[in-house]
């Protein structure tokens, strides 16, 4: 039996070839596998770990090696002040989308109640954040994968929201018209050409990141009908890529939506683009 400092260092020798944060990595995986929190290592880095649970953490490393990402191995993932469950099903959330669910939550500040529609909502990501903010809000969540959308109902359960409703859509297609105060989306934006498919989100659903050649496929297919799910006054909120931030406040403005705009993340990258109906 080897002892938890022990394993944590070859863990994090072997870790350092695919990963910016080794001993981290190192440290949440062998805390899943001993079901402790990561102080528990700290404070007992001498105890020896038995054969089973030895093996089961080599296993999660290998893995982990292989470019696997942490938050499938660990089965859940952190975001806003949530904890959600991730599988292969969804997109892992990025920290960048916070920033959607931050400028939606300024646009709604002053109105009682309003209508939310998020489309492609994979984990539930967006559409929980601003629940869990918003207890108020009567929110619309679609995803055209039935196997997200089961994820996405696991994930409101867990975390105690229940002003959602969950639909099987593509885009607006199964949505019964009505009229929105907020349409946020995070579609899928990565041209089919684009290499960086051939690295670690390989590993996340092609449905949720490919869009066509363009990469703009999706974004198209959800300006083109939402203008009929708008309110007057309504805003739509649309993450992006970075090399996007151009393009998709033009397509807003050929709309005819006013205040069309690109957001800048906390990096400095064009991620979000904005625009108001009337
Ligand atoms: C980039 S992921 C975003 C997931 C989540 N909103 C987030 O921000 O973490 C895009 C989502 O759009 C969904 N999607 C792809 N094509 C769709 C379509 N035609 N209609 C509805 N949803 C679609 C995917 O299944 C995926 O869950």
């Amino acid at each position: 039996m080897t002892s938890i400092q022990s394993l944590l260092k070859t863990a994090r020798q072997q870790l350092a070839t695919v990963s910016d944060s080794p001993q981290l990595d190192a440290e949440l995986l062998l805390s899943h596998c001993l079901n402790k929190e990561r102080s528990y290592l700290y404070a007992w880095g001498e105890i020896r770990v038995e054969q089973a649970l030895q093996r089961q953490f080599n296993q999660l490393i290998e893995k982990r090696l292989s470019d696997y990402p942490i938050a499938y191995l660990l089965g859940h993932k952190a975001f806003w002040s949530l904890d959600l469950i991730v599988t292969e099903a969804v997109l892992i959330p990025r920290p960048e989308t916070e920033l959607l669910v931050e400028t939606a939550l300024e646009k709604i500040q002053t109105s009682k109640a309003p209508k939310i529609l998020d489309l492609g909502t994979g984990s539930g990501a967006i559409a929980l954040a601003i629940a869990s903010e918003r207890p108020d809000a009567i929110i619309t969540a679609s995803d055209y994968s039935d196997k997200a959308l089961a994820i996405a109902r696991q994930n409101a359960k867990k975390n105690n929201i229940h002003n959602i409703s969950f639909i099987q859509s593509d885009w607006f297609h199964q949505i019964p018209p009505q009229k929105f105060d907020l349409i946020l989306s995070n579609p899928p934006y990565i041209s089919s050409q684009d290499p960086h498919l051939q690295q670690s989100i390989r590993h996340e659903p092609l449905q949720a990141l490919v869009s066509g050649e363009t990469g703009l496929d999706a974004i198209n297919a959800i300006l083109d009908s939402a203008l009929h799910y708008m309110q007057h006054r309504a805003w739509i909120l649309i993450e992006h890529g970075y090399n996007q931030g151009d393009t998709v406040p033009l397509l807003m403005k050929k709309l005819g939506l006013q205040h069309s705009h690109c957001i800048k993340d906390y990096n400095g990258n064009n991620r979000l683009s904005i625009g108001r109906k009337g």
